[in-house]
């Protein structure tokens, strides 16, 4: 099986290989360059990816429900990430120090679901996408407000997990995004109750600049990237 799902990832990345290298034939011939090894070279790469990936199309008999449910799981990953940034970027500028620990909570929900996610797509052979944010613009807006984008976030969690289940019939992953839908209700839930019952819903959070902190990834100065 992860023989199967790797060797589909590996027709996946032949074909983005492909298009790059078809990108770089047209720039060179575009850009009226000369360099006749190079354009040899090009040619070869071309010839020999299309050979690869008709060959292992043919010799190879793809889970393409398994390859498929890899790239959704990317999707709901991308999801997570907004969660786990959203909340943790608003308790952090909320003044109230029992809301504030209410979302730094379910911030910590959607981590959790975030590297279940990754683990999962990895058991199936794929690469779990890591696509925070990166940035949110200073903005200014009441708890109201604030709890209607969470409310908003978690429907679109929920119905994306639903469309998933069905989607794919695989037990195994009805059961995993079935938990994971569990707690989303449970979040929409308690959200919804903050909404009705917050005392100060008028209350203003002033949210400055906002970037993506990675413990993990050392200092902003290390980092190879410009942010
Ligand atoms: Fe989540
Ligand atoms: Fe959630």
């Amino acid at each position: 099986m992860k023989f199967n799902q790797s060797a589909r990832f590996l027709k996946d990345k032949m074909e983005r290989c492909l298009e790059k290298v078809k990108d770089c034939s047209g720039l060179f011939k575009e850009e009226g360059l000369k360099n006749y090894e190079v354009k040899e070279l090009l040619e070869d790469m071309e010839k020999g990816l299309g050979n690869y990936i008709g060959k292992i199309d043919n010799l190879v008999q793809f889970d393409e429900e398994k390859y498929t449910i890899v790239q959704f799981l990317n999707e709901a990953l991308k999801l997570e990430y907004n969660g786990i940034w959203d909340y943790n970027m608003y308790a952090s500028f909320i003044k109230d120090p029992v809301l504030a620990s209410d979302l730094k909570r379910f911030g910590a929900s959607e981590a959790m679901h975030a590297l279940l996610v990754a683990d999962m797509v990895r058991k199936l052979g794929g690469e779990p996408q890591f696509n925070p944010p990166q940035y949110r613009r200073e903005k200014r807006l009441s708890v109201k407000e604030m709890l209607e984008e969470h409310k908003k976030g978690e429907l679109e969690a929920i119905e994306l997990l639903e469309r998933g289940m069905k989607k794919f019939s695989d037990p195994e992953f009805q059961y995993f995004i079935g938990k994971i839908r569990l707690d989303e209700q449970e979040h929409l839930k308690e959200v919804s109750r903050l909404l009705k019952e917050y005392k100060d819903l008028q209350a203003i959070i002033e949210v400055k600049d906002y970037r993506w902190r990675d413990d993990y990834a050392g200092d902003e100065k290390d980092r190879p990237w410009v942010e």
